[in-house]
């Protein structure tokens, strides 16, 4: 595989997990962030993860040498560090121009034949690709939470993206242990386009008093063999992940009623109550517990 030597920008709730399945992946990952202490808290939750996966694997009787993964991961504060990266993925906070921004500078860092990707939920990748300055070198490589663990990676392709690009980035998906799906650059891609609304939709569910919050989440967990009920999911994934994708949408797209905005979505944020996170969304959390 070409890309040797990786970038991730922000070691959060996503960009943690893409820096250490890409390292077990075999690459070099540089992991950069804005505040030392967000890199430390970042790197913490790698080796957290590791050891997990070490306790996991020799359960099993299986080899997996962590150390040699954590070993392959460094971090920094400085984004120059990506000069000579293969393939930089962003995964910072969700907004556009904040996004963009940061790539225009990447832009003006990288080496010429660098990948960029962006792992956004919902922003147009297309946009981001435009601000880079090398759009045709451009993706969007959508990970899912936890990435250590969910097997999925949408690679997303514009109009611009080059045929070459594409099947490198496919390749990287596959080397971090991901099953790779090829998808066009629309709003929420395959997964969140079908999650988001679905989600939405049994809040409304519940708003409207048809059924409790907890026997939605057992009707789909054993009416659809699903993992987690969607409020449970939604608590999971943030709910303010959730309200500032939907109302990115409607944003763009004003008609389309599947992404209208639950008011009890709403009223949470608003609350402060954004899911496992904050211990409090449809649910209270004791750490990864739910009480
Ligand atoms: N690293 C290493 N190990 C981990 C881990 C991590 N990050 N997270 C959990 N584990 C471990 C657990 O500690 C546990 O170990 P144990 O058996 O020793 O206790 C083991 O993995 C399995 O965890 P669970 O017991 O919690 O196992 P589950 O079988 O319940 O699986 C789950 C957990 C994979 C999260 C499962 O509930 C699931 O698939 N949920 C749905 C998740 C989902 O849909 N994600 C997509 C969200 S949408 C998204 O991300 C898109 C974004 O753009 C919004």
């Amino acid at each position: 595989m070409a890309i040797r030597k990786v970038g991730v920008i922000g070691a959060g709730l996503m960009g943690h997990g893409i820096a250490q399945v890409a390292a077990q992946g075999g690459c070099d990952v540089v992991v950069v962030e804005e505040k030392q202490e967000f890199l430390d808290k970042g790197l913490k939750r790698i080796d957290g993860s590791l050891a997990k996966l070490a306790e996991k694997a020799k359960e099993k009787g299986q080899a997996f040498d962590a150390a040699a993964v954590r070993g392959r991961i460094s971090g920094t504060l400085d984004k120059k560090s990506l000069a000579d990266a293969d393939l930089v993925i962003e995964a910072i906070v969700e907004d556009l121009e904040v996004k963009k921004k940061l790539f225009q500078e990447l832009g003006a860092i990288c080496k010429k034949d660098a990948i960029f990707a962006s792992n956004t939920s919902s922003f147009p990748i297309a946009e981001m690709a435009a601000a880079s300055g090398r759009a045709d070198r451009f993706v969007g490589l959508h990970f899912f939470n936890p990435v250590q663990l969910m097997k999925l990676v949408e690679v997303i392709r514009t109009d611009k993206t080059n045929e070459d690009v594409l099947a490198q980035a496919r390749a990287f998906g596959e080397a971090c242990g991901k099953t790779p799906i090829t998808c066009k650059d629309t709003p929420g891609f395959v997964v969140n386009r079908l999650l988001v609304p679905y989600m939405a939709e049994a809040m409304k569910l519940a708003e409207r008093g048809e059924a409790s919050i907890p026997d939605i989440d057992v009707a789909m967990k054993l009416g659809c063999g699903f993992p987690m009920g969607p409020f449970e999911l939604t608590d999971y994934v943030g709910l303010d992940t959730t309200l500032s994708i939907l109302r990115g949408w409607v944003k763009r797209y004003p008609n389309e009623p599947a992404f209208r905005v639950p008011v009890l979505l709403e009223q949470k944020v608003k609350e402060g109550k954004l899911g496992r996170k904050t211990g409090q969304g449809f649910y209270t959390w004791q750490g990864d517990k739910r009480v």
